[in-house]
């Protein structure tokens, strides 16, 4: 038993059907990776680019706060930036929001409009709070801060864009920019200062 032969077993000719596999395989693979590149390639052309949303100035207006009961106009001027140099942005619908203390109080809908690539667009918001009904809570709040003469809000802007690359045009995507705290003053002569937006894909 112990003499240390071993029997081979016959050399099996391989069977077609594993070669077959192999190259099926190779196939695919060399497929995976060319797909790959190109859409890596096709990425390190266009490198796409966050939009950049700022909050240029803002004012408020016509403030009357009676009976829990808002009525004031504001102003903003909102930049936006598109840093891409291949794709454009066509917004579609552009809804501006104003909340004070997580509660809405404003709320106003922008002219669609086409981005060029690299461009920057200023645009002018103008929201207008009508006969809001505040609770107490925030009456009182807001009441203090317009005696210390400055008010915290957030803008909030949703728009529905699309994207463009060459003659490739994106589906609807809905962006939601969030511009935190943004500090308006009630004495006319001072306006926001600028403000950098979070922007959500
Ligand atoms: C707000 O303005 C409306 C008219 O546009 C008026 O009826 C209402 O009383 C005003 N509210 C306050 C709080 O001034
Ligand atoms: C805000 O700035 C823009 C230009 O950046 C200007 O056109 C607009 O009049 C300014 N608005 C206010 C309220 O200062
Ligand atoms: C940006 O595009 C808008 C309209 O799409 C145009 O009115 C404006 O002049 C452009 N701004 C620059 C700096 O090219």
């Amino acid at each position: 038993m112990a003499n240390g032969v071993t029997t081979q077993p016959p050399a099996e000719a391989r069977p077609a059907h594993s070669n077959l596999l192999r190259v099926i395989a190779i196939v695919i693979l060399a497929l995976i990776v060319l797909v790959g590149l190109a859409v890596l390639i096709t990425w390190l052309v266009i490198k796409p680019k966050q939009l950049v949303y700022t909050i240029e100035n803002g004012t408020v207006s016509n403030f009357k706060l009676n009976y829990n009961h808002l009525n004031a106009s504001f102003d903003f001027g909102i930049r936006v930036r598109n840093p891409n140099r291949r794709i454009s942005v066509y917004y579609d619908s552009i809804d501006v929001s104003l909340s004070y203390d997580d509660q809405t109080i404003a709320f106003n809908t922008l002219e669609p409009f086409h981005q060029p690539m690299g461009n920057v667009t200023q645009l002018k918001a103008k929201i207008e709070a009508r006969d809001v009904a505040l609770s107490n809570g925030l009456s009182r709040d807001l009441r203090l801060d317009k005696a210390s003469g400055k008010v915290q809000l957030d803008v909030r802007i949703q728009a529905r864009t699309r994207f463009k690359v060459g003659i490739w045009k994106s589906k609807h995507k809905t962006l939601r920019i969030l511009c935190p705290s943004v500090v308006v003053h009630f004495t006319s002569a001072k306006i926001a200062q600028r403000t950098y937006c979070d922007i959500d894909y």
